[in-house]
């Protein structure tokens, strides 16, 4: 119950503030690092890393599959780390269907707004089954901050994801982003700071 309430309100943040066209944020990723457990040998290839931009730090990730996937489940939650206190858990949810992902059938709009901005980056399938022998990849994901309002302070994040097929997880990823005020070219005086 706990998780959905936070997406719920996660989502009526998003609805609120979306009208803002521009955010005064930037989220720059700082580490992406994938562990598989792959007993039935589905994977011929899985890499995960940040790109080389020095100006605003991306992840990649790509991977190829020498079985097709049929059916398969998403665990995802996102960590805001906190020095004083406990983490705050953004969301954490599990059992996620991934076929219905994929379709962008989901019913929950903060994971559909998710899967279409990825779109952008990706080129993971429509549907399932996920073919074998393609390589897929994200590459160059960039927030769309203006969409994410609720982050109007500075944060680290950590995203966990769990990618599971057979009762294996498959795929673990951890990415780390941290959410920083954008650099400004004005000088720094007048700036408004209450944003
Ligand atoms: C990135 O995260 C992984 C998993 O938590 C960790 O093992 C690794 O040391 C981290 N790398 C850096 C450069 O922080
Ligand atoms: C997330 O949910 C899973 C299963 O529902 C639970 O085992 C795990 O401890 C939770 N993690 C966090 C950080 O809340």
């Amino acid at each position: 119950m706990y998780c959905k309430c936070s997406v719920i309100i996660v989502f009526i943040f998003v609805s609120v503030y979306n009208t803002n066209a521009k955010s005064n944020f930037d989220m720059v990723f700082t580490n992406c690092t994938c562990f598989s457990e792959d007993p039935e040998k589905m994977l011929s290839n899985l890499k995960c890393g940040l790109s080389k931009s020095v100006k605003r730090p991306s992840f990649n990730i790509e991977l190829q599959f020498q079985k097709p996937v049929t059916r398969f489940f998403v665990n995802m939650r996102i960590v805001l780390p906190r020095r004083f206190g406990g983490d705050f858990t953004l969301f954490n949810l599990s059992g996620i269907d991934g076929c219905s992902l994929l379709s962008n059938k989901n019913q929950i709009a903060f994971i559909q707004l998710g899967r279409k901005h990825m779109d952008q980056f990706s080129n993971v399938p429509k549907r399932c089954p996920w073919p074998k022998d393609v390589p897929y990849y994200v590459r160059g994901f960039r927030s769309d901050m203006a969409a994410m309002p609720a982050f109007n302070f500075e944060s680290d994040m950590n995203l966990w994801f769990d990618l599971v097929v057979n009762q294996h997880k498959l795929i673990r990823g951890f990415i780390q982003s941290r959410v920083q005020r954008r650099k400004s070219h004005k000088t720094g005086a007048g700036e408004d700071l209450s944003v």
